[in-house]
C-alpha cells in the first residue's frame, strides 16, 4: 500500500501569488504531474492542510480543477489556512467531511492501514488545537479497532520544532493528544504538514513527521528568535509505503528538473571509475 502525502499547496485563485511572489496552484500542478509520472504511482493521497490560502470559495474550486487529473482516492485535511464549510462545499461527493461535525475528522477504512485524520484547526487562528472532544473521538476510534494498524494525519504537528516562530503557531493538546497515542498500540505512523519543511521526532513512542510543501518552505532556522520567513528550497512531497511486518517506510520526493539518474555500473558490472 503506497499513500502519498501532499501538503501545505495555499492554493490561490484567479493567478494570484501567495505572498506575491509564489505561484501555489502552478507548483500544486507541477507537484501533480511529477506524482503521477512516478514509476509507482500512490494508491490513494493524502492532503494535510492548509489546502488553500484564504479559505475562500474561489480557492476551492481552483483546489477542485487542479486536483481532477488524480485518478485515485484522495483524502481532504484542514489546516489553518482552510475553511470547514467551504471545503465540504467544495467537494461535495466526499462523504468523509461530513462524518464528524462540527470537525473535518473522519477513519479511512478502505485500506489495510487505517488512518484517521484528525482535524486541529481553530478558526481565525494560526496555531492549533485538539480540544477533549477531538481526542476523546480519536480515543474512541482507537479503541474500537486496537488490531488494525494505523496512520494518524492531521495538520500542525504534535512536536516541539525549534523554529521558534513555527511553535509559537504549534498544537495546543499536544501532552493530551500523546496520552491517547501512549494508550493504544497499533499506531504505526502519525503524519503531519503546516511546517513546510520535513521533519520527524517521537511521540508517544510513535515516529511523527512533517512533510515538505509542493511550494514554499519554512526557513530552517533554530535560533529561538527566527524571524518568520519563507524560502524556495526544492520543493517536495511524500510517499508512505506501507508493509505487513514492516510498518511504515517514508520517502520525500523533490519536486523539478534534475540531471540524471546516471548508472553507478558500466555494461560490464564494474563500478565507474
Ligand atoms: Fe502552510
Ligand atoms: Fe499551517
Amino acid at each position: 500500500m503506497l499513500i502519498g502525502q501532499i501538503t501545505d499547496m495555499h492554493v490561490k485563485a484567479g493567478g494570484r501569488l501567495a505572498y506575491r511572489r509564489v505561484d501555489t496552484a502552478g507548483m500544486l500542478a507541477r507537484c501533480i504531474d511529477h506524482m503521477l509520472g512516478l514509476r509507482q504511482r500512490p494508491d490513494l493521497v493524502l492532503f494535510t492542510g492548509d489546502l488553500v490560502d484564504f479559505g475562500r470559495a474561489e480557492e476551492y474550486a481552483m483546489l477542485r480543477r487542479l486536483l481532477a487529473p488524480l485518478p485515485m482516492p484522495f483524502y481532504l485535511i484542514p489546516g489553518n489556512h482552510d475553511d470547514r464549510d467551504r471545503l465540504r462545499e467544495a467537494f461535495p461527493g466526499h462523504a468523509c467531511l461530513r462524518q464528524s461535525e462540527p470537525f473535518v475528522q473522519y477513519a479511512i477504512e478502505d485500506w489495510p492501514l487505517r488512518i484517521l485524520a484528525l482535524d486541529t484547526l481553530v478558526p481565525g487562528e494560526v496555531r492549533g488545537r485538539l480540544c477533549a472532544q477531538r481526542l476523546a473521538w480519536l480515543d474512541a476510534q482507537l479503541s474500537a479497532a486496537p488490531d488494525r494498524p494505523t496512520m494518524v494525519a492531521m495538520h500542525h504537528p504534535p512536536f516541539q520544532t525549534f523554529i521558534g516562530h513555527m511553535d509559537e503557531v504549534g498544537l495546543e493538546g499536544r501532552d493530551e493528544f500523546a496520552e491517547v497515542i501512549g494508550r493504544h498500540r497499533q499506531v504505526e505512523r502519525i503524519v503531519c504538514g503546516h511546517l513546510h519543511r520535513p521533519i520527524e521526532a517521537r511521540v508517544a513512542g510513535v515516529v511523527a513527521s512533517t512533510c515538505p510543501s509542493p511550494a514554499h518552505q519554512v526557513a530552517l532556522d533554530l535560533a529561538p528568535d527566527a524571524p518568520s520567513r519563507f524560502v524556495m528550497e526544492p520543493p517536495g512531497f511524500q510517499l508512505h509505503l506501507w508493509n505487513p511486518g514492516t510498518g511504515v517506510v517514508s520517502h520525500t520526493a523533490f519536486i523539478g528538473e534534475f540531471a540524471g539518474p546516471y548508472p553507478f555500473f558500466e555494461a560490464d558490472g564494474s563500478l565507474v571509475d
